[in-house]
């Protein structure tokens, strides 16, 4: 039996705007999703992942058509029969790169099962074609934090495959609240959503891009300084530049507010959005608490959990 792992991630800044070629700061979290691969007879997935509700159905024939797809880029028979098992600690919430991690685990368990000794290049590009059936049009971001952990700066190379990938190293990681909609979302018609708007209305959109590209700078700039309330102050206006390109839902919206209420020094949509999750940045036990705490009151599911964490 082969098996294998892939980290589960949060977008700090950049999401959407991304997969336009503008820079992204990702961060791998500590929870991930595992795999176990055998050779069979025919095709058979046991999804054990703790997900939001209609998550399996919603994902289950892109599941499928990502596998395939990773199959043919490993230059192996897209129909070979296997018995694929999914499970582990990050739960299947739209936004944390769920695909991504299970499309890495999947692509490590296959190497190990058929002896194949991928390396994580070769793993990294193989997770990124099983993306495609879940993304349409992927950056990347997703697979490489789902491949390498860490915290990272993502430029995607918007001609060629040759992505612009730097590790970043904070003073110490940083606290985090992850609060999850409930709600699962189709990331490929949220991205293609964007395309379409963008180019049906440069007027409007392109501003927006631009206005993307500096937040991000100057918010890698701020982590590394440690200035967490500028960071925060960065995360607060991606959040309202998602707004305006249509990607945020009106219980995103509602998270968002009740981190800051909070306390959060910042807090945005994560991921794809139209459900799925949103980010806090929460310095320190305290504020991580206090935004955890509301969020449990009113019922929603969440991750206290850190960025920068060297795995
Ligand atoms: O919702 P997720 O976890 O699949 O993240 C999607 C991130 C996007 O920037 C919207 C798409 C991408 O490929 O970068």
């Amino acid at each position: 039996m082969g098996k294998g792992s892939g980290y589960g991630k949060v977008i700090m800044l950049g999401e959407h705007f991304v997969v336009h070629g503008v820079p992204g700061v990702v961060s791998a979290i500590d929870a991930s999703t595992d795999a176990e691969v055998k050779k069979s007879t025919k095709l058979n997935i046991r999804d054990e992942r703790k997900t939001s509700k209609g998550y399996g159905e919603e994902k289950r024939l892109q599941q499928i058509e990502s596998i395939e797809r990773m199959l043919t880029a490993m230059q192996l028979e897209p129909n070979l029969p296997l018995d694929i098992w999914i499970g582990g600690s990050l739960p299947g919430f739209s936004g944390l790169g769920a695909s991504a991690a299970s499309s890495v685990a999947i692509a490590r368990a296959i190497s190990e099962e058929l002896g194949l000794n991928l390396p994580n290049e070769k793993i990294n590009a193989v997770a990124y074609e099983g993306e495609k059936a879940y993304a349409g049009n992927p950056s990347g971001i997703d697979n490489t934090a789902a491949t390498y952990g860490g915290l990272m700066w993502f430029k995607k190379n918007t001609t060629n495959n040759q992505d612009f990938v730097e590790k970043l190293y904070l003073k110490r990681p940083v606290e985090i609240v992850i609060g999850s909609t409930g709600k699962t979302a189709n990331t490929k018609l949220m991205v293609e959503g964007v395309a379409e708007r963008k180019k049906k209305n440069p007027q409007k959109y392109e501003p927006l891009f631009k206005q993307a590209e500096n937040l991000v700078v100057a918010g890698r700039k701020a982590l590394e300084d440690g200035d967490l309330k500028k960071v925060g102050a960065l995360m607060n206006e991606n959040h309202h530049i998602l707004q305006e390109l249509g990607v945020s839902s009106k219980e995103l919206d509602l998270l968002v507010d009740m981190a800051r209420k909070q306390g959060a020094f910042g807090a945005k949509l994560t991921g794809g959005g139209g459900g799925g999750c949103m980010v806090a940045l929460t310095p320190g036990k305290e504020v991580q608490g206090k935004v955890a705490s509301a969020f449990k009151t009113a019922g929603y599911e969440f991750l206290a959990t850190k960025i920068s964490v060297q795995f």
